[in-house]
């Protein structure tokens, strides 16, 4: 079975983390099918939505730590880039379903989508200063959008995770359901928008987002350049080391 499942029915693609046994986490090969999969559902008229998901206990633990110090993005065309440049820039209506943990990636995503069904047992996370990193896919600029500056603080300075309820509050999620619902609803939800003309939908899109999407682009940019150097400095070296040996970072000399 594929990490990540692509399928496609009634105008609707869902896209599918599909490794539970490493809590959904992404590798450069996950995301270079996410990449590939989103380009084909923009080119094909025949996706009119795509739905992204995992299943009812993990959405995605984000960042598959060993690939990321193994195989490092090396240039703006890693596939982790084109998956972050693609779900920024698609210009069909994007769907998330999240339950259980949403970390790093598995949370910033989720500001490029349009619609968002969470499970009561979501949890998201954006630990990217726990891990000797900075935050990524535009989400310096779109979380304290979203949250205000000081609850952004919490989860973006102190990485300090947030429930379903906090997420509906502050508008990052739509609906929160029991989280055997969630995937049901959220195909349910697709196809409504699936019915509807394709052309309104991408032009509607498109002029919600104009406003700021250079900026998201070059937020995006700017992230990216201090993730990769911050990546192979010794706070990350430090903090990775010490998820894969079950041990507490100790950053006292970094
Ligand atoms: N990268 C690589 N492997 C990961 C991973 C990640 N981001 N997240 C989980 N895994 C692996 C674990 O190493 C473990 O593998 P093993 O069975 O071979 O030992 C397996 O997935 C299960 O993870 P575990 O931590 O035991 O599950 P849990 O239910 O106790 O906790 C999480 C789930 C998501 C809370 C926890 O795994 C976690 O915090 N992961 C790290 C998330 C993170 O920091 N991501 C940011 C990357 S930028």
């Amino acid at each position: 079975m594929s990490d990540i499942l692509v399928h496609t029915e009634a105008g609707v693609c869902t896209l599918t983390f599909n490794r539970p046994d490493k809590k959904n986490s992404i590798t450069a090969a996950m995301y270079g099918t996410l990449a590939d999969a989103l380009q084909a559902a923009q080119d094909d008229a025949a996706v009119r939505c795509v739905v992204i998901q995992g299943n009812e206990a993990i959405f995605s633990s984000g960042n598959d730590i060993g690939d990321f110090l193994n195989n490092p993005p090396a240039t703006t065309d890693s596939p982790v880039f084109r998956f972050l440049r693609g779900i920024a820039q698609f210009p069909k209506p994007l769907i998330a379903a999240v339950c259980g943990p949403a970390v790093g990636v598995g949370t910033t995503l989720l500001f490029h989508c349009d619609l968002v069904y969470a499970g009561d047992n979501a949890a998201f996370s954006m630990p990217f200063v726990n891990l000797g990193l900075c935050p990524e896919a535009a989400s310096s600029l779109l979380v304290p959008q979203m949250l205000g500056y000081h609850r952004a603080a919490e989860a973006l300075l102190l990485g300090e995770p947030f429930m379903a309820e906090a997420a509906l509050e502050v508008g990052l999620v739509n609906r929160v359901l029991p989280p055997l619902e969630v995937a049901g609803y959220a195909q349910t939800v697709a196809r409504k928008m699936a019915a509807k003309p394709m052309s309104s939908l991408i032009e509607t899109k498109r002029l919600m987002k104009k406003g700021q999407a250079q900026q998201v682009m070059a937020v995006m940019a700017e992230e990216g350049v201090s993730f990769g150097r911050m990546l192979g400095e010794p706070a990350a070296k430090e903090a990775f080391g010490a998820f894969l040996e079950r041990r507490k970072p100790d950053f006292s000399k970094v």
